[in-house]
């Protein structure tokens, strides 16, 4: 679709630049220059590096492309537009931060904005799903990463745009995000190309560790010889409030140190919300963790059994029978 697009590329190029002059040059863009420096912690670098723009409510592209005669039928399928009711057209991400969205070709194929109002119900959003705008198929930033992919064989998956960024000012290039949707299959495969080892950065909340579940599951499906490490960061948060709140060198530290294997991660994942001094509990703990043990390598299955004796004083014999009984089902 290259060449079918390309006016339409083009003129993201062209929105992509005049935002990021407005963010670092003018007036208009001084309350998103601050927020991004102050609240966020990003330098002048940083954000040339990451193409990052501001779109003000003068509708300042709009004009641009009256100014350039551009015609109506690149304008609509441009989707940087929105008409109203009544005829009237805006700049479709007004008053957002704009991160421009490349493909793995490094082509700018849309936007995501962040709005600067914290009462915005609508946080985050996306330019719409198109041909050559599909989310299921974009990993934000593959096109800078797959260089440091290839040469460690190792990727990083994060949920957000500015845990991306933290991620690679912690000095870690290998990360990529998904954009506010799951991982999917094709994004798994177009990993496993390059990589043969899998990180997974989520969030430390709630959603981030069912994200990493569901993520461990659908990369064993569909790259099963890819090796797979979690890091869970504490206290429910994600990598970019790691930066802010503790520092670079708390998240590089937990970036290199606090890798856990799938079994640990789900070990540990099982414990959570489970008082497992309650005999029913501990029960219900066991009959989740052992099918999870029975795929585990003998040594990982060990170590894992030796601590169960330890913590809970059950006999190694009696884990092992248990462990016998379990059937995991065909697939
Ligand atoms: N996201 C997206 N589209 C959405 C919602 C989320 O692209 N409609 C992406 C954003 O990059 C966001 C990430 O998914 O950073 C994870 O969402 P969430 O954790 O809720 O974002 P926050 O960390 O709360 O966002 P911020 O740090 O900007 O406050
Ligand atoms: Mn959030
Ligand atoms: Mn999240
Ligand atoms: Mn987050
Ligand atoms: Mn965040």
């Amino acid at each position: 679709y290259g060449q079918r697009f390309a006016k339409v590329f083009e003129l993201y190029t062209a929105a992509q630049r005049l935002y990021q002059h407005i963010l670092l040059n003018t007036t208009a863009g001084e309350e998103a220059l601050k927020y991004l420096e102050e609240k966020r912690g990003l330098d002048q670098a940083t954000i040339q590096k990451y193409g990052i723009g501001y779109v003000p409510e003068d509708n300042a592209f709009l004009h641009y492309v009256e100014e350039q005669n551009i015609d109506s039928k690149l304008r609509d399928e441009s989707n940087l537009f929105l008409t109203n009711d009544s005829g009237q057209t805006r700049d479709r991400f007004a008053r957002r931060v704009v991160w421009p969205i490349a493909n793995a070709q490094g082509q700018v194929v849309g936007f995501s904005g962040r709005t600067l109002d914290p009462d915005n119900q609508i946080k985050y959003m996306n330019s719409p799903e198109s041909s050559f705008f599909n989310k299921s198929q974009l990993l934000y930033h593959f096109d800078q990463a797959k260089s440091s992919i290839r040469t460690t064989k190792t990727a990083m998956i994060l949920e957000g745009f500015m845990d991306v960024i933290s991620a690679n000012l912690a000095g870690e290039e290998i990360g990529v995000a998904t954009m506010g949707t799951a991982l999917t299959a094709y994004h798994v495969r177009q990993l496993a190309r390059i990589a043969q080892k899998i990180l997974l950065l989520y969030d430390g909340d709630e959603a981030g560790q069912k994200a990493a579940k569901r993520s461990i599951a659908l990369i064993n499906e569909e790259a099963p010889k890819v090796e797979i490490g979690i890091v869970v960061l504490p206290d429910d948060l994600d990598p970019d409030e790691m930066r802010l709140q503790r520092g670079l060198p708390a998240l590089q530290k937990a970036m290199e140190q606090g890798v856990l294997t799938p079994t640990e991660f789900l070990v540990q994942a099982a414990r959570t919300g489970r008082n497992l001094s309650n005999q029913a509990q501990y029960l219900d703990f066991l009959k989740e963790i052992l099918p999870i043990l029975k795929k585990a390598g003998p040594i990982e299955q060990e170590t894992q059994l030796n601590r169960l004796t330890e913590e809970f004083g059950t006999s190694k014999e009696a884990l092992k029978a248990q462990l016998a009984e379990v059937v995991l089902p065909k697939n």
